[in-house]
């Protein structure tokens, strides 16, 4: 059979080209030469319907053969890739090989985020299937990244026929295995509680999970892991796939009538109705994958290396971030420029590096009932100028951040009364509020361009580095009054488009702003938002308890620069927890570091104490950021204790971080297996001055102090001796 193979470093990846030109997915997995046909069976199937031209060897039907890019209409009736409707209601498609090619580079996707890479890191492989009937083209494009082991895909639908189409499923990837024996694991959720790993055996039928909240979404995360049963953290094989995309998706894997396993991931088919005129293009989003031999921990490694080097983009990508302050859990929309001073200062005294103002700024905005979309600075309630607030902050020695929320407008708003058709409201109906808000239609060019100018003047009216970026409700209500567009079926992808068109307009004229994303924390937490923002506020759960598990759930897809982290006041605001000065530093120290309280209310040891924790960020900061990170604990399994560990590439330092979760009279001693070290070299405990053998650390284990007390914490660092 012929072939087409992808090699990186320590994968393969295979399709095979049969006769009449159905491209069957013949590998994906540890690095293998020659060819994987030989792996196929063929049998006459019941109710396996055989193409027409193939109609005497019964043995061949695309019910049961691995696909490449499976359709609707060709005999396969498992979950298709690509469904595709005429004008005249008819759901056919029959995607039959004609050409491939290999470019040197990595491709890029015209309006979306994607992977990308030096003509030197990475090829393409682009490989063009046809509908004859329809004169629909699809080209496969696949990015190999083969140092880094990472294969994206992208689907580009053209309409070279005469009519137009209506495309209703063009996901980004679709794997088939040949067999069914794996687990999914997902990471599902809440506002406040978002990335809860959940791991479930592959069961017969489909297990789906997606958004159609018009954000990738607390509740479910378009990351997903396949696993074997027996793969832990530590050993087995893996795939991951991440789908760099912040808006309505889907994830589906099934399990077939012969036990194979079938993943894809993309747009969210459901009300998904777009209209290709002939000639035009569709790009769909893109999607990353990896397989590790080795465990869940070098997957995520992986996963890490690629979204810190070859997602988010630049100046901060790789230079540590300011260790902020944000004011919203200290004054909430209660503050006047005299107040927000006053916890600036004592910040910048304790060594806090940026100062962020947050809700309530602008506009008439003293609770979330009105202001949006007025972004025009409310001096009377700052008492003094942004250009002065910033000025004075600067004086401190601090850099100065404001917070925006661009996609939304309150009804009580001028630009509410101006242009009430701005925002999603479907005429004849009451639309669904959210926070009392409604969302602004960014699917409209002239909407985006008002709102970039009208905080383009914010930000080159004072001066501003940091700027984060909030989004604070679902999407319902979808109608554009713009003819042609009304419909469900374009807008939520445009309005995507729209958000990213936005961020990209944002950075190229301010270059040097750093941009935070959020979307009620961590809501909108994906590698398409990673592109444009380099770290996201992880969850608006500030517990450190919590985020604990939080943070847990989100390594698995995603570096922790990515993670913004901050220190809170206790009783924490969410969950009325108290947690030391200490545990909720080295909690929040696993990602991009801060805090959101107000210092002046610590007492003079804990000021001292926030100031070492700032330098001890600092200090370990390249450690934490370019160090492998090790979850150490899992939360169903060790309910007493977390812990996770930072490993320098070069296996010389350790940071080991852990947490007692509950306490028990009389406790047994947990011992932390720490992973990653080199087994040779003695490592010395830099408190204790203790020497620790490598291959012990990770055999038996560091013990955890029993010291009676709840949330106790510790933080090791470890430096190899020879
Ligand atoms: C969201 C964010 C918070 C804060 C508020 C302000 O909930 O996640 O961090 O910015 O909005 O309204």
């Amino acid at each position: 059979m012929e072939t087409i193979t992808l090699h990186t470093k320590h994968t393969t990846y295979q399709m095979g080209i049969l006769e009449h030109g159905f491209l069957l997915h013949l590998y994906y997995g540890p690095k293998a030469e020659g060819e994987m046909d030989g792996f196929l069976s063929y049998y006459d199937r019941g109710f396996s319907a055989n193409p027409y031209e193939l109609r005497d060897q019964r043995e061949i039907s695309m019910d049961y053969l691995p696909l490449e890019y499976p359709c609707y209409g060709n005999g396969d009736h498992r979950s298709p890739a690509f469904r595709m409707r005429t004008a005249d209601g008819v759901f056919a498609a029959d995607l039959r090989y004609q050409s491939s090619r290999t470019v040197p580079g990595k491709y890029a996707i015209p309006g979306l985020p994607a992977v990308y890479a030096g003509d030197q890191e990475a090829y393409t492989v682009e490989v063009l299937l046809e509908d004859k009937a329809s004169g629909v083209e699809v080209t496969l494009l696949y990015g190999v990244l083969p140092k880094l082991d990472v294969i994206t895909r992208c689907a580009v639908v053209k309409n070279n026929g005469t009519e137009p189409i209506f495309l209703n499923k063009a996901a980004s990837m679709s794997l088939d295995f040949l067999d069914g024996d794996y687990e999914l694991l997902h990471f599902y959720g809440r506002h406040a509680m978002e990335r809860m790993a959940e791991r479930t055996p592959l069961c017969h039928g489909s297990q789906g999970f997606g958004s159609r909240r018009g954000s990738s979404s607390h509740q479910h995360n378009p990351f997903v892991i396949l696993t074997r049963p027996e793969t832990t953290e530590r050993s087995g094989c893996c795939w991951g796939v991440s789908l760099l995309y912040s808006g309505n998706f889907w994830c589906e894997a099934e399990k077939d009538q012969f036990h194979q396993a079938r993943l894809q991931i993309g747009l969210l088919p459901e009300m998904f109705d777009y209209p290709l005129a002939p000639g035009e293009v569709f790009f769909s989003p893109e999607a990353a994958m990896a397989y590790s031999g080795k465990g869940l921990a070098h997957l995520s490694h992986i996963f890490h290396r690629l979204i810190r080097r070859h997602v988010c983009r630049g100046r901060f990508r790789d230079v540590r971030r300011p260790v902020l302050l944000n004011n919203w859990e200290a004054t909430y929309y209660d503050f006047d420029g005299k107040r927000l001073l006053d916890i600036a200062r004592e910040a910048a005294s304790l060594g806090v590096e940026l100062f962020v103002l947050d809700d309530g700024w602008f506009g008439v905005r003293n609770d979330d009932n009105s202001g949006l979309g007025d972004w025009i600075v409310n001096e009377e309630k700052l008492d003094m100028t942004l250009a002065d607030l910033s000025h004075q902050i600067h004086r401190m020695g601090m850099q100065f951040g404001l917070w925006i929320e661009p996609e939304m407008v309150n009804e009580d708003s001028a630009l509410y009364r101006q242009h009430p058709d701005w925002a999603f409201q479907i005429p004849g109906r009451k639309p669904v509020m959210g926070r009392n808000q409604l969302v602004l239609d960014f699917s409209r060019k002239e909407i985006v361009d008002h709102v970039l100018e009208a905080i383009s003047q914010v930000i080159a009216g004072a001066r501003i580095e940091y700027i984060k970026m909030d989004m604070n409700r679902s999407i319902s209500d979808v109608y554009t009054a713009v003819s042609g567009y009304q419909n469900y079926g374009t807008i939520m992808h445009r309005y995507v488009l729209g958000v990213y068109d936005f961020l990209e307009r944002l950075s190229a004229r301010f270059p040097d702003l750093l941009i935070e994303g959020c979307n009620g924390g961590g809501g909108r937490f994906d590698a398409g938002m990673l592109y444009y923002t380099p770290q996201i506020w992880c969850s608006d759960d500030t517990d450190a308890i919590e985020r604990i598990q939080i943070q847990h759930g989100t390594s698995f897809g995603y570096p922790v620069s990515a993670v913004g982290s901050h220190v809170s006041a206790v009783p924490n605001h969410q969950t009325g927890r108290s947690v030391s000065l200490h545990t909720r530093g080295i909690v929040a120290m696993a990602g991009s570091f801060g805090f959101e309280l107000d210092l002046n209310h610590l007492t003079d040891r804990e000021k001292e104490e926030v100031r070492e924790q700032i330098r001890t960020w600092k200090d370990c900061w390249s450690l934490i950021q370019d160090g492998l990170y090790y979850r150490l604990h899992e939360p169903s399994r060790h309910p007493d204790s977390a812990a996770w560990s930072f490993v320098s590439p070069d296996r010389q330092e350790m940071l080991l971080n852990i947490v007692t979760l509950d306490t028990h009279a009389n406790c047994p001693v947990p011992h932390i297996r720490c992973m990653g070290l080199d087994p040779k070299r003695q490592y010395q405990e830099l408190s204790s001055g203790r020497l620790f053998p490598g291959s012990a650390l990770m055999h038996t284990g560091f013990p955890v102090p029993v010291v009676p007390g709840e949330y106790n914490a510790w933080q090791y660092h470890f430096i190899a001796v020879n």
